[in-house]
């Protein structure tokens, strides 16, 4: 039986849109139908989450004109070329403006379907039927959309709103433990960046969420939902605010493309980012060293690690620098006045961040 734990919007004007959480929302083809009118549906899936939901939404579908197509697995194939395996589909069955995509998926499926959506025909409808923890909480929300350039990740995209995100919680019991905790790292960064409440809250919780107990899964996701849905209706293209968003990940990106893609998760170089966010804080005077803990407590309760790898201070500052997030030259941090306190700024001291470097990242790999 399928139930729904809430339902919240995303408040954008006549681009507004619901976000449905519950079990077994991917058989409740009513969810989907009232945004599709007698229009054609392109499933878009991969190889790995077809064989495990694909017939089932189909089935919830029955009676419209559905398609499917199954993209290889993996953020190797996030690129133009996997890209067009969409259009193909799309032109083959002769798919007009009228149509809707549907990304059943975790981030990879749900940012280029919703490229896919944004380009076909001068931009189609949407839907995302996430299926990781990471997309029900952070990508399929908020309409940034994209692929991966060989010179950069996510270089090529556009902001993109889906019609309606409709979150199955349940398909989160075929999600491997590694990909789960790499979901929380970003589940915290929202307790860490204005919610200390959540914060609290993840605390007692981690274990009750690590075991996937539904009422706990829907209320992080739920929250989650709620503090990237307001971050998102303030400021749609990341003029301000929104940038908040990226607590822990320049330091993130600088393990992730430092170890080569694949090696660590993103949500793991994410947990260490966040807990490197927090102690330069503290080198900062922003951040009382007990905060500091409870917070690499938590990140580590959520099976993440708290440090990075040593890929060397000079490597690492050298990384760090070719972020999205350097504007005018100038290196941007989302570091913490205290937890539930981020702000975004370059006010910070140079020597702060490299002494902190040398000491985790110091070294040689
Ligand atoms: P992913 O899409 O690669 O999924 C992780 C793995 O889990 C894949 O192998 C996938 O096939 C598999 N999988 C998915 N659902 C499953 C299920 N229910 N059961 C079993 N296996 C399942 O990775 P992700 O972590 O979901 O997303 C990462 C991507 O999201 C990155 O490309 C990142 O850039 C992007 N992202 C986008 C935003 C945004 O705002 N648009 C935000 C954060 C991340
Ligand atoms: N994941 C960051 C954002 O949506 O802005």
């Amino acid at each position: 039986m399928a139930r729904t734990f809430a339902t919240l919007r995303v408040e954008l004007g006549d681009r507004s849109y619901p976000i449905h959480i519950g079990q077994q929302l991917i058989d409740e083809g009513e969810l989907i139908r009232p945004f599709i009118g007698a229009g054609q549906v392109m499933i878009v899936s991969n190889d790995v989450v077809a064989p495990l939901y694909l017939e089932r939404l189909e089935r919830s579908l029955e009676g419209l004109q559905v398609k499917s197509v199954v993209l290889p697995d993996g953020e190797q194939y996030k690129n133009l070329e996997t890209l067009n395996l969409i259009f193909d589909a799309l032109l083959e069955n002769r798919f007009d403006r009228g149509c809707t995509l549907v990304a059943l998926g975790g981030g990879v499926v749900g940012d280029m379907t919703g490229f896919a959506a944004a380009c076909y025909q001068r931009g189609v409808d949407f839907i995302q039927v996430p299926t990781t923890l990471l997309s029900q909480v952070d990508s399929s929300v908020g309409g940034k959309t994209g692929v991966n350039h060989p010179l950069g990740k996510n270089m090529i995209g556009a902001f993109y709103q889906p019609r309606a995100v409709i979150i199955d919680i349940d398909t989160l019991n075929t999600l491997p433990d590694r990909e789960l905790s790499a979901g929380l790292a970003e589940v915290i960064k929202y307790g860490l960046i204005d919610d200390p409440e959540f914060f609290a809250w993840l605390e007692a919780n981690m274990e009750a969420l690590r075991k996937r107990q539904p009422e706990t899964l829907a209320h992080a996701i739920e929250r989650s939902c709620a503090d990237k849905a307001a971050i998102v209706a303030e400021d749609e293209r990341e003029a301000g605010r929104r940038a908040l968003l990226n607590l822990g990940h320049t330091f993130g990106h600088a393990i992730e493309t430092g170890m080569g893609y694949g090696e660590w998760l993103h949500g793991e170089a994410v947990g260490a980012g966040m807990c490197m966010a927090a102690r330069l804080s503290h080198r900062l005077g922003w951040m009382s060293a007990e905060e500091v803990a409870r917070v690499e407590r938590l990140v580590s309760a959520a099976g993440l690690p708290t440090a990075p790898p040593p890929l060397g201070a000079d490597r690492f500052e050298a990384l760090m620098a070719v972020d999205k997030k350097v504007q005018g030259g100038q290196l941007r941090l989302v570091l913490l006045k205290g937890i539930g306190q981020a702000v975004v700024t370059s006010d910070f001291s140079r020597e702060a961040l490299r002494e902190l470097l040398e000491e985790e990242a110091g070294r040689p790999s």
